[in-house]
This record gives structure tokens, C-alpha cells and sequence, in this order.
């Protein structure tokens, strides 16, 4: 399993001693969550907190924009450090063209889907997609509950992915602990994004590892 430990959750007093953390944890990735106030009703950060992860870690940096006019921001993305970029589907109306950009750029390419968005709208692309992230919240705010209908939403995707005979992750974000996340193993996704789990813990790096054996 992939852990994407999700930095909105961390202390942005101290975002160099929670991004060292992290990057001594068992932590494969850390989760990006860049919110513009359009997209979603909350305004999270931008690029100069971006590049201020990048310069303390040395993991894989999965950004989640929830974002509109996402393709206006691909290349200073890629210039902050992105080596993951997911834009939503639901922001995208030519999607095809977004991914080709984020693609050409350098970085791996991902596509969200809001809670009420089904898998099968992504059957023509997936096979040019690294990533599908799928929100088991309304995207906007950390500590919200888990969706529990996510769990079938997984089992299609995986369907999909293999009909289409592709390598693509499933990623999930919102509402991941241990038993959610462990649900969502079972279920066959590849990658959890937790956020609250693990910084409201008494101990973060071991519940990054806790997760991590799931
Ligand atoms: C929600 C964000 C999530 C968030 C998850 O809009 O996309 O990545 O940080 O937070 P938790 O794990 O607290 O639900
Ligand atoms: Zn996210």
C-alpha cells in the first residue's frame, strides 16, 4: 500500500519539522492539497508552500488541485516540484488535452473524482492516466467522515482498469484510518491519502507505519 500522508493536516508554523517528519516516515508519498475557493468552498495554498515542501523532502509529491482552469497553472506546478499532478474531472473540459499538457511536461498524470462523479466516465482515458483518485468526501476540509459507498466505487474501477488493460493506481483521500483503510485494501485500492489520522495521532510516524502494513 502507498502512503500519502496529506500536509493540510500539518502545523503550518512548523511545515519544515512536520515535512522532515514525514520524510523520516514510512511515508511513500506526501499529498499536496491546493484549493482555490472556486472549486470547492476553502482556500488552502499555493506554490510558495509547494516549493517550501520540496526543498525539505526528498519523496514522491502528489499534488491534488482542486482548482478551475487548472490547465493556466501546469508548468509553474511542474516548476514548484510536482512529480505527481491530479487535476479533477469535474474541471476539465477537455480533459484529454489537461492530461496530454501535464504528461509532456514531465510529471505523472492523475484524474479525481468527486463523490457523486461514476468511474465509468473515465473508460476512454484511462489507459493515458497513471493515477485515478477517488474523493470518499466532498473535497474542501480534512477531518471529514468516509463515504462508505466508495467502497463499491473501487471495485468498479479496478474492473474498469483491467478491461482496459492498463496500469493505472487507484488512490483514495477523505475519511482514511485504519478501518476504512483496511476496506479499502481489501477492495483494491493502491495508494490512501490520510490527512487528520495521522496528524491528530499521538504518534505520527507510527501510525503512517500502522497504516502502511495494511
Ligand atoms: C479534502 C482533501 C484531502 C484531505 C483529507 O478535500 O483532498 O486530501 O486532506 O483529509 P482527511 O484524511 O482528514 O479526511
Ligand atoms: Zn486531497
Amino acid at each position: 500500500m502507498i502512503i500519502s500522508p496529506s500536509i493540510l493536516s500539518c502545523d503550518f508554523g512548523n511545515i519544515e519539522r512536520d515535512t522532515k517528519m514525514l520524510d523520516a516516515s514510512k511515508a511513500d508519498w506526501l499529498h499536496i492539497d491546493v484549493m482555490d475557493g472556486v472549486f470547492v468552498p476553502n482556500i488552502s495554498f499555493g506554490f510558495p508552500v509547494l516549493e517550501a515542501v520540496r526543498k525539505s523532502s526528498k519523496k514522491v509529491l502528489d499534488v491534488h488541485l482542486m482548482i478551475a482552469n487548472p490547465d493556466n497553472y501546469l508548468e509553474a506546478f511542474k516548476n514548484s516540484g510536482a512529480d505527481y499532478l491530479t487535476v479533477h474531472y469535474e474541471a476539465c473540459t477537455h480533459l484529454n488535452r489537461t492530461i496530454a499538457k501535464i504528461k509532456e511536461l514531465g510529471m505523472k498524470a492523475g484524474v479525481a473524482l468527486n463523490p457523486h462523479t461514476p468511474v465509468n466516465v473515465l473508460e476512454e482515458i484511462l489507459p493515458s492516466l497513471d493515477l485515478v483518485l477517488l474523493m470518499s468526501v466532498n473535497p474542501g476540509f480534512g477531518g471529514q467522515s468516509f463515504i462508505p459507498s466508495t467502497i463499491d466505487k473501487v471495485k468498479k474501477l479496478k474492473d474498469l482498469i483491467s478491461i482496459s488493460n492498463s496500469n493505472v493506481l487507484i488512490e483514495i483521500d477523505g475519511g482514511v484510518n485504519l478501518e476504512t483503510g483496511r476496506q479499502l485494501s481489501d477492495a483494491g485500492a493502491d495508494a490512501l491519502v490520510a490527512g487528520s489520522f495521522v496528524f491528530n495521532s499521538p504518534n505520527p510516524t507510527q501510525t503512517i507505519a500502522e497504516l502502511k502494513d495494511l
